[in-house]
């Protein structure tokens, strides 16, 4: 026997209750971003490896350790898209939506490819639900943003949310207090975990995470991103605010807030669950007035959120979706009555109904059962004496013409 071929490794197949409860996310996603204006884009599942370079940054570790790049056999590397904010910002470019009014409003349902160790709530293709406003900086469309991030999770019965929300300012704003804080960290070197101390040259702001006592104690004196915004960027900040306190939205400022991609200004925020392992962010995003430039656009402010939908299906509630109702189970008893039997499955699905024929080759006995198994609402029985019709509710049966099986179950349907 020749091996056994299994799904690469953090990768799944979706099947039964697991199709079902992701049809139904999608479904959600669709009536809480719709009536806000977002339209569904989609784009493709590989694009040029400058696009992510460009757009996501060189120094983050999805572009230095998780990107699949494959040669395209010309001359362009090619890249399964980590993300998808970049592509959408190249779409918009691409399609000149500038003209269109602004804020564009894009949602997306898409997989997404990263190279990470797999665990729980972490694979190496994943979905994730996304939505980009491109077009406006103005705080509203951060709050609202947001705001539709928070009403989809409730929506799918997430559980244990809670939304942290800060400002990183300008990439200015940022420099000047890298520097600072390097600054301050070398002076208090020695009150540092050994870990923290080496890497205060690569990634100070590392040094908010630690659980090292020493370090936690120098970190509570450590100057403050928020505190140095520019005035444009701490009114931009404090308006956003200001809008989710008037819906009442529940947010904690977290001032040592850092995403893993490199293309945020401004607002950035993330939704966390305790029903999650390690992996604690459902979903997040940000601003990134400055990426449409980077990737060869105009000038274009936009804000956004990606949510994985594994881990927002493992934080749901999750009550299992029901499976779709089956109006009709055609079973036939006899060989000769199966064209019959295919056209009045096909005739009803062409009404409108749920039908479905018998392919497993059983008994009429087993056919029964399956029918019962698959929650049909009535059987049709073509026998060699006659067809006749099951209400699966009541038990009763009673012998029909054939072409009057669609007006019974059409009838007793109103
Ligand atoms: P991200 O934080 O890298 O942001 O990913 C967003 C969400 O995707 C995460 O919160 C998580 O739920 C899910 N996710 C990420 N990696 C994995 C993985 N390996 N396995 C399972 N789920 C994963 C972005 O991707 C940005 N494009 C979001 C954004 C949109 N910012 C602005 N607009």
């Amino acid at each position: 026997m020749s091996e056994k071929l299994q799904a690469p490794r953090g990768t799944f197949d979706v099947l039964g209750d697991d199709a079902l409860a992701r049809d139904a996310l999608v479904e959600t996603a669709r009536r809480v971003l719709e009536p806000a204006g977002y339209a569904r884009i989609e784009t493709p599942a590989f694009e040029a490896t400058q696009l992510f370079a460009r757009g996501v940054g060189e120094s983050t570790d999805v572009v230095q350790k998780e990107m699949y790049t494959f040669d395209s056999g010309e001359s362009e590397s090619l890249t399964l898209r980590p993300e998808g904010t970049a592509p959408v910002c190249r779409a918009y470019i691409e399609h000149g939506m500038h003209k269109l009014p602004q804020p564009v409003k894009l949602w997306y349902l898409s997989s997404f490819f990263r190279r990470e160790r797999p665990q729980k709530g972490r694979f190496r293709q994943f979905w994730q639900v996304g939505a980009e406003a491109i077009g406006s900086d103005d705080p509203a469309v951060d709050a609202e943003s947001i705001l539709l991030l928070s009403e989809l999770l409730e929506a799918l019965g997430c559980r244990g949310v809670r939304l942290r929300i800060g400002s990183l300012g300008t990439a200015e704003t940022r420099r000047a207090y890298r520097e600072e804080l390097q600054t301050y960290l070398r002076a208090h070197e020695a009150e540092l975990s050994d870990e923290v101390a080496g890497r205060i040259e690569l990634n100070p702001l590392r040094a908010f995470d630690s659980d090292h006592r020493g370090t936690q104690a120098v970190m509570a004196g450590a100057p403050r991103l928020l505190d140095r915004l520019g005035d444009d960027d701490a009114e931009h900040f404090a308006t956003v605010c200001g809008l989710l306190a008037a819906v009442d939205q529940a947010y904690t400022v977290d001032d040592t807030l850092v995403r893993g991609l490199d293309y945020y200004t401004r607002t950035v925020f993330e939704f966390s669950s305790d029903a999650l392992g390690a992996q604690s962010g459902v979903g997040g995003g940000g601003r990134y007035d400055g990426l449409m430039e980077q990737i060869g656009g105009p000038p274009t402010p936009g804000i956004g959120w990606a949510s994985g939908v594994e881990r927002m299906l493992l934080t749901a509630a999750g009550v299992p979706a029901a499976p779709p109702p089956l109006d009709l189970y055609v079973a036939y008893g006899a060989p000769e009555r199966r064209t019959e039997a295919f056209r009045l499955a096909a005739d009803a699905r062409r009404a409108g109904h749920a039908a479905r024929l018998e392919l497993g080759g059983r008994s009429l006995k087993g056919q029964l059962k399956q029918a019962g198994n698959a929650g049909a609402r009535y059987v049709a029985i073509l026998r060699e004496d006659g067809t006749f019709l099951r209400d699966m509710e009541t038990g009763d049966q009673q012998q029909v013409e054939i072409d009057t099986v669609m007006h019974h179950i059409g009838q007793v349907q109103l």
